[in-house]
């Protein structure tokens, strides 16, 4: 009963399929230690401390007590409702730190502004990125670049930088000295989405923009 459990809540967590492989406490004691020597970073970081939890329970026979049952009941329901919620939090979590904002001007006089906002993970985040690719509809891993070590989600389309990507941040704010570059970003893309970067006047202001962000930024 009590591997069973752990098995379905750990099938939630790090969406693998283990059934086969792990059978037992023991197979998930050696799961949970790994992920102690080797911490998972981003999105499944939470869903993974919520099954850790409940395994210590467990692994304590708490379960066996009213409260310890009404604990994982709980670790449980926050699992199932949250892990969208979870997702778009800790996705604003890696954009902090390995996410970027760049205004690219390509041909300058013909007034030709790129957007793109780009994260770049270790490729173990591969499905991480997936979801959140989905999560946007994005069709078909159409932003996805991978290689062998790493996994990019990249998005360069203007009518989407400017009605998903956007709004997003605006809802879930970046954390730490990235949420400047967004807000210049931001900016920029306010320009661009009335046409101001077809104008000489708007276009200066974009330029001026791009000068002083990110590693330019004094
Ligand atoms: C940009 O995205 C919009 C909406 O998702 C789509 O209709 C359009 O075809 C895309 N443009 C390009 C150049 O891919």
């Amino acid at each position: 009963m009590r591997n069973l459990l752990l098995i379905y809540l750990f099938n939630r967590v790090l969406t693998v399929k283990p059934s086969e492989e792990i059978e037992t406490f023991k197979d998930l004691q050696v799961i949970i230690d790994h992920f102690n020597q080797y911490p998972l970073v981003t999105a499944k970081k939470l869903d993974y401390d919520l099954f850790k939890k409940s395994f210590n329970i467990i692994k304590h026979n708490q379960h066996l007590t009213e409260q310890g049952i009404s604990k994982i009941i709980e670790l449980k329901s926050s699992l199932n409702k949250g892990l969208s919620e979870n997702l778009k939090e800790s996705f604003t979590g890696f954009v902090s730190g390995d996410g970027s904002f760049n205004i690219k001007a390509t041909k300058v006089r013909t007034g030709k502004i790129q957007l793109r906002f780009a994260v770049n993970l270790h490729i173990r985040e591969q499905e991480v990125i997936k979801g959140l690719a989905k999560f946007f509809n994005f069709k078909d891993n159409s932003y996805i670049y991978s290689t062998d070590t790493s996994v990019a989600i990249q998005i360069v389309n203007t009518s989407d930088v400017l009605n998903i990507i956007i709004p997003f941040f605006d809802k879930y704010k970046i954390k730490g000295a990235k949420e400047l570059d967004f807000t210049d970003f931001k900016k920029a893309a306010e320009i661009v989405k009335h046409k101001g970067h077809l104008t000489e006047d708007g276009l200066n202001q974009i330029l001026v923009i791009k000068d002083n962000m990110n590693l330019k930024r004094k």
